[in-house]
């Protein structure tokens, strides 16, 4: 529950609608140095959820595409009707409110593009939406967080949190959940790429060690503070340079194919990093322009296809919107 009496004062049953369409983007959670506590949103892919307002009192899921049957139609066990009935309950409306919801897939499960936080901050702010906008991003972070909860077991707000708010953002504590939206440098260009296996957050999650040497805290430490100083200052070259991970990555590189030759193309080819995307397998190369960007995609496309690996490429900007009403 949260918020409860804050949140109920704020229902104005005249406002509500009676259907809308959101699309909420993917994002890349971590910036590799920043596990768990920095994100990105981009412009594509993002998944779209259609709500409407019913008359049968109670959340149904009608209808998921692009989910190759993965996903549950349970209401209780879906990340995005799970997070909706808590804030509807929490609005006091449960036992007066009925919802259908149609959620459309256009992004891999499990691939590390925070997919079940892009169809959750879609869920969710499709339902603040139609009840007229009660609520702020603020107010309805932790029930994008609950859907979190709810598909991995942890709930982490590296990817709800930029693609609700849109553009980079830090989770600087979660004890109290504290977001600062950080300033996107605009030449940023992102290259994503997907080698098809499937990694599930919770098992490459399961990997990480709980002990960590000292060193290598200190090197995260130092990545961490100079890329948000950089992000700050727009020295592209400085963000590249911070954006390392000695911790994470030496161990969930090991589940992505060739995850070393990719690097090396990448870096060999103007990129200013390369890492994994989330908890992987989407890897990323961040790009000071959209030829790069492009010319890095096509080389790891050619590579992999030269090796018989099945994957997607997506070539983004960073996202500054966060989720919005399609017509
Ligand atoms: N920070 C999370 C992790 C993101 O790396 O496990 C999961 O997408």
């Amino acid at each position: 529950m949260f918020q409860e009496v804050v949140i109920k004062n704020k229902i104005n049953s005249d406002k509500f609608l009676q259907e809308v369409h959101v699309f909420a983007p993917a994002t890349v959670a971590n910036m590799i140095c920043g596990f768990d506590i920095l994100g990105f949103a981009v412009d594509e892919p993002g998944d779209e959820v259609i709500m409407k307002r019913t008359d049968k009192l109670g959340i149904e899921i009608l209808q998921i595409t692009g989910d190759e049957g993965k996903l549950p139609l349970d209401a209780m066990k879906n990340t995005v009707s799970y997070s909706a009935w808590k804030l509807l309950s929490d609005l006091g409306l449960n036992e007066s409110f009925g919802l259908s919801i149609e959620l459309h897939k256009k992004m891999p499960i499990g691939s590390g593009l925070g997919s079940s936080a892009a169809s959750t901050v879609a869920g969710v702010f499709a339902l603040n939406e139609l009840l007229g906008k009660p609520l702020s991003k603020d107010e309805l972070l932790p029930y994008c967080m609950e859907g979190e909860r709810l598909a991995c077991g942890s709930a982490h707000a590296d990817n709800v949190a930029p693609s609700l708010y849109g553009g980079i953002t830090l989770i600087p504590s979660y004890q109290p959940l504290l977001v600062r939206s950080l300033p996107v440098p605009k030449d940023l260009v992102v290259t994503l790429i997907y080698p098809k296996v499937e990694v599930p957050t919770k098992e490459a999650r399961k990997l990480i060690k709980d002990k960590v040497q000292l060193k290598k805290v200190i090197n995260q430490l130092g990545n961490v503070a100079s890329l948000i100083a950089a992000i700050y200052e727009n020295d592209y070259d400085e963000i590249g340079r911070s954006m390392q991970d000695e911790i994470i990555e030496p161990h969930r590189s090991l589940l992505i194919p060739y995850f070393d030759e990719m690097k090396q193309i990448a870096l060999e080819n103007e990129a200013l990093t390369f890492g994994i995307s989330g908890s992987g397998p989407t890897v990323m190369a961040l790009s000071k322009n959209s030829l790069v960007a492009e010319k890095i995609e096509q080389l790891i496309h050619d590579f992999l296809n030269s090796k018989h690996i099945d994957h997607l490429t997506f070539v983004s900007k960073i996202n500054t919107q966060g989720p919005y009403l399609k017509h």
